[in-house]
């Protein structure tokens, strides 16, 4: 496949990598920083309406800040171009259906990048609640982002470029994989402050939030202001016992389970790496035709869940106004 990559700073040179891995062909890269393209020996753009009209692209990676998302993955679409773009998939809600119109209007797949779907334990759990009664979810996500991340790129910590702070970055994998295992929300009601970065950021260092009117309640409490990154943790009251996931572990009733840790398709380990499944399983789509599980509108669901906690302060507020 042909593929390019639009930002080329921290994710996007791991899809190059990956890319390169995987066999596929780079035959362009954009970003508006020219060092940021130093080392790729293929096409250099800087504008990626240029770089979509100049080159024949099978596949185009959106690795950019989260406020060039919706535009980016629009242009694309329209120009029959398959996108796989990171998370989240947009930072407005009049975006989403747009996004949606011009999946549905294109010849051309769109995948978003939640590769925690990846995890042998998000499989494992997935497979596991099939079919069970679940009571009750809940997510922990305890990181640390400092004022030194903050300052590493003009647009984080924005609400304008990065719409929203740990739950718009980095808990949204979190509230994806909840939604994924819980089914999707009627409402969300919760609460954001800065903790600790209130003088670095204006959006919020710290959530929480209840998820209501779906198949079952779940919660989420994300903070930035962990001493470390901690493992993520979900937690689900299930028929059969509690089941917790890790990224790396699952058990249930208090039982470690034994995951499935085989290799993947292309006869590579690629176990701990989700970008490498995903990745993998996005092309595998695009060349076989077979639907990309995670397409706009899954890709949507979080970011409606997310922008909901945002709206709430403390009030009920409809995932789908
Ligand atoms: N899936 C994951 O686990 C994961 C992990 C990290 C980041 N991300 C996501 O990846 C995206 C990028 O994050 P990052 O940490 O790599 O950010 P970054 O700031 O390191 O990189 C963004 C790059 O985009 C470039 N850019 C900005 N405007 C551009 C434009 N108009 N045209 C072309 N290039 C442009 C910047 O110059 C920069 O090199 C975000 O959506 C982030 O949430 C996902």
């Amino acid at each position: 496949m042909r593929a390019a990559v639009i930002g080329l700073g921290v994710i996007g040179k791991v899809h190059a990598d990956v890319l390169k891995e995987q066999g596929e062909e780079l035959v362009a890269v954009c970003d508006i920083r020219p060092d940021a393209l130093e080392g790729y020996d293929c096409a250099h753009y800087s504008d990626y309406i240029r770089m979509l009209d100049a080159e024949r692209i099978d596949v185009v990676h959106v690795c950019t800040p989260h406020y060039l998302h919706a535009d980016m993955t629009v242009e694309a679409l329209k120009r029959g171009v398959n996108v796989l773009c990171e998370k989240p998939l947009c930072i407005k809600r009049e975006d989403i259906p747009r996004i949606l119109a011009a999946e549905k209007q294109s010849s051309a797949m769109l995948g978003v990048c939640f590769q925690n779907r990846y995890n042998p334990s998000s499989v494992f759990a997935k497979a596991y609640l099939e079919g069970r009664r679940a009571e009750r979810a809940e997510g922990r996500l305890n990181w640390h982002r400092d004022a030194a991340y903050y300052a590493s790129g003009e647009w984080r910590g924005k609400w304008a470029t990065e719409g929203g702070g740990v739950l718009m970055n980095q808990a949204i994998h979190t509230v994806d994989l909840l939604i994924w295992l819980m089914g999707e929300p009627v409402t969300a009601r919760g609460k954001i402050s800065a903790e600790e970065l209130g003088d670095v950021i204006e959006v919020e260092d710290t959530a929480c939030a209840l998820f209501s009117g779906g198949k079952a309640p779940f919660s989420i409490y994300a903070t930035n202001t962990a001493k470390k990154d901690m493992p993520v943790v979900i937690r689900v009251a299930a028929e059969g016992g509690e089941l917790v996931i890790t990224p790396s572990g699952a058990a249930v009733g208090g039982k470690v389970v034994k995951l499935d840790k085989t290799p993947g398709a292309r006869g590579k380990s690629v176990y701990g790496s989700g970008h490498e499944r995903l990745i993998a399983d996005f092309y595998d789509c695009v060349r076989s035709g077979r639907k990309f599980p995670v397409d706009g509108e899954e890709g949507a669901k979080s970011v409606r869940a997310v922008l909901a906690v945002y709206a709430s302060d403390g009030k009920d507020v409809p995932l789908r106004p």
